[in-house]
């Protein structure tokens, strides 16, 4: 079977179901970590890190792994399900590489990281090629713990900081279900315009913002063409809306259809194990993708940009 190995994938904790429903030639599973015998054509919604060239290396001793390490590449980070101790030992044998929370905004890491784990004593898998920048997809923030009226602005964090584009002053963003106001403090804070529509009251602080224009009632029954604020379009339209991914998808076209938004971030919530046909088809919208956050919960992420047409991404 080892031979066989052609990709690993590692699971969001609590999500190996989801992840395991996507993917195909599964071999084995070490802890949330799924190792199959193919290279899936599109990176599957529900990984957190995808290991893209993962190879097994047989190794003598701690030091025998940790030079056989370096002679990849510098960069690695530990995805540590078993033997533990000897891992532990293993990676303090490799050069240290910092990963402080991130101020926000932040750019990338710049240098690769790769990822390993033991499978046993005497064997590690290996990938120097994986698809986050994060040790094992963890994208960790200095929390505000003060200004923001909940934690959702860490997902919004994350998703600008992989995007490494942010709204900015003189750009207009709509922001629909966005009590009590986290993404519209990030986009506020950004120097950002948001027109922020929830059915629910925004907190005050965030109410009384610069930049914050709140609208109290249903974010479906906004219509492009209808905008308010002599706007003729919007830069970003962001959306946590607590509703059928179904819903959103239907007002969410008639966005993108009428040209008249350049970029859309937006939550997909799914219910109990439902079924992803529907990320598929926010996945299929020209010049989108479709991921999980490490910050989401039960649900992925929806963005497309315009800056994507004319480097289309992988998804
Ligand atoms: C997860 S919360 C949003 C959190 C928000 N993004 C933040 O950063 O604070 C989901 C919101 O969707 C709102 N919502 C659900 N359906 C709605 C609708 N049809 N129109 C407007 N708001 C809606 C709910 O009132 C709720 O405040």
């Amino acid at each position: 079977m080892n031979a066989k190995i052609k990709s690993a994938f590692l699971a969001p904790d609590g999500f190996q179901d989801q992840l395991l429903k996507e993917l195909d030639g599964v071999l084995s599973c070490h802890g949330r970590l799924i190792l199959t015998d193919r290279h899936p054509r599109k990176s599957p919604f529900w990984a957190q890190n995808s290991w893209q060239n993962p190879s097994l290396i047989p190794i003598q001793s701690i030091s025998d792994a940790a030079k056989k390490l370096k002679a990849l590449q510098r960069n690695w980070s530990l995805y540590s399900c078993q033997l533990h101790r000897r891992a532990q030992l293993i990676q303090e044998q490799l050069p240290h590489v910092s990963f402080n929370p991130l101020g926000f905004p932040a750019s990338l890491p710049g240098s690769p990281l790769g990822s390993w784990t033991l499978l046993d004593r005497d064997t590690l898998l290996a990938a120097s090629d994986c698809s986050s920048a994060f040790p094992n997809g963890e994208v960790h923030f200095l929390e505000d713990k003060i200004n923001p009226p909940n934690r959702a602005y860490l997902k919004l964090w994350e998703a600008l900081t992989l995007i490494q584009e942010y709204p900015c002053r003189g750009q207009f963003c709509m922001d629909v279900g966005s009590s009590p106001g986290g993404w519209s403090w990030v986009l506020a804070r950004l120097g950002a315009e948001v027109l922020s529509v929830d059915r629910s009251l925004l907190d005050e602080r965030v109410a009384k913002m610069q930049g914050v224009h709140f609208q109290k009632g249903d974010a479906f029954s906004l219509k492009p063409g209808e905008l308010p604020e002599s706007r003729e379009n919007i830069d970003w339209l962001f959306s946590d809306l607590a509703c059928y991914p179904e819903k959103l998808f239907d007002w969410v076209m008639m966005w993108v259809e009428s040209g008249l938004c350049d970029n859309f971030i937006c939550t997909l919530k799914f219910q109990g194990d439902g079924d992803y046909f529907m990320a598929q088809k926010f996945a299929d919208i020209p010049n989108s993708r479709v991921l999980h956050l490490y910050n989401n919960k039960h649900e992925l992420t929806w963005m497309k940009l315009k800056t994507w047409e004319s480097s289309p991404v992988q998804s």
